[in-house]
């Protein structure tokens, strides 16, 4: 039987390479189908390289787009290599278009799938990423949880219990994989920080598309950097709106490209504060102990928040939330740990996947 695991954007590949490896060692053949939709060596082959992802059998080269142009670009990209491929699973994750577009193909082909961060819900069906979880949630065949809360959700939504199987967290996986390399000196170095910093990623389209949402975020990172030195690895599509939105490097604010997996990860680690609108670094910062501030007004992620170090704040609210942050020291997690966030997950997964390919019957 051939597996593929379709990849699209920067978080897909964190996700992947733990259950691509676990799946390599129990011997099943495998592929990796790269969209495209990222292309930009520090958005895509700097992942490959840190995390050890082989080559991919294709990369589809859609680019990028409105949601209309990308999603039609990855479905008949995608359509003609499931085709040609001809799996007997697709692996898809999280909850990018490329994630969405996988989905609906193999739905129409008749083609079994598998979603990896099922169930996740921030109840925000303004997020372009709520519609993929939603609608990839419920044609997926195999759904692999990273939360509790995410069975409930599925419940809610009349997805099958016995599709459903909680895992852990693979991007935990990665991270516990690449602790042994987070160096946070090096890179602290490099770009000249010599005390305390923080750090911040900022490319939610909520946050940065329009001129003037750029601007109250701008205007309140402007006001944490006179606290503290931060630097913002700049995501390209918040590039130009934050700058003219004045997010410009200086003295206190350093604007750098994106990092490299590793890199970004070992400045994280030395961090005093994390200021974010990401998905998966409110779950990175949980497990480094590293204080998150979250500028967003909800989260398809609660368990960062009632377990590990993440807060979820307004612009507004950011200036004031990041001094108390800094006063208060490293973070102490709000509760135990997320359960199975063990560095697991990719093992748990590609034994489910390993079961099902034999034809084992997995209803709980
Ligand atoms: C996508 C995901 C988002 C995820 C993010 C991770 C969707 C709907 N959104 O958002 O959920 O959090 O990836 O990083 O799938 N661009 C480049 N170089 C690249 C890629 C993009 O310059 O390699 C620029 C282009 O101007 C593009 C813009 O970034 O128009 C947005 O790219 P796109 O893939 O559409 O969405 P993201 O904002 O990256
Ligand atoms: N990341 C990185 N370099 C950066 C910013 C983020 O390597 O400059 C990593 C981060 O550690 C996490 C992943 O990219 O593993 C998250 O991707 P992103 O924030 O783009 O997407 P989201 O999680 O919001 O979907």
């Amino acid at each position: 039987p051939l597996v593929l695991h379709v990849l699209g954007a920067r978080p897909n590949f964190v996700k992947a390479a733990p259950v691509v490896r676990a799946l390599g060692e129990l011997g099943v053949r495998q592929g990796i189908i790269h969209t495209g939709q990222h292309y930009d060596a520090l958005m895509s082959d700097v992942f490959f390289a840190d995390l050890g992802l082989p080559e991919p059998l294709a990369n589809l080269g859609v680019g990028s787009g409105s949601h209309a142009r990308q999603t039609a670009a990855l479905l008949v990209g995608l359509e003609e290599v499931v085709l040609a491929q001809n799996p007997d699973l697709v692996v898809v994750y999280g909850d990018v278009n490329s994630t969405l577009a996988a989905i609906l193909v193999c739905a129409k082909l008749g083609v079994p799938t598998a979603h990896v961060e099922a169930g996740l819900r921030s109840f925000d069906r303004g997020m372009p990423e709520e519609v993929n979880r939603i609608v990839t949630d419920s044609l997926s065949d195999l759904l692999f949880a990273t939360s509790p809360d995410a069975l409930s959700h599925l419940a809610a939504e009349g997805v099958p219990a016995g599709k459903v199987h909680l895992v852990g967290n693979p991007m935990i996986d990665s991270l516990f994989a690449a602790l042994p390399s987070l160096d946070p000196a090096p890179v602290a170095e490099r770009l000249g920080l010599t005390g305390r910093y923080a750090v911040a990623t900022l490319h939610r389209p909520a946050n940065v598309d329009s001129p003037e949402a750029a601007k109250e975020l701008v205007d309140a990172v402007l006001e944490v950097s006179r606290l503290v030195p931060v630097v913002v690895p700049i995501h390209p599509r918040g590039r130009t709106r934050l700058a003219e939105a004045g997010l410009v490097d200086g003295p206190t604010v350093k604007v750098v490209d994106p990092l490299g997996y590793v890199d970004f990860l070992s400045l994280v680690r030395g961090a005093a504060l994390v200021v974010t609108d990401s998905g998966g670094v409110q779950e990175e910062t949980t497990m480094l102990g590293v204080p998150c501030l979250t500028v967003r007004p909800n989260t398809e992620r609660p368990i960062t928040v009632t377990h590990g170090t993440n807060r979820l704040v307004t612009p507004a609210l950011l200036p004031a939330a990041a001094e108390k942050a800094l006063a208060d020291g490293a973070a102490t997690p709000a509760g135990e740990l997320p359960v199975l966030w063990d560095g697991e997950a990719g093992p748990r997964i590609a034994r489910v996947i390993a079961a099902w390919l034999k034809g084992d019957n997995l209803s709980p």
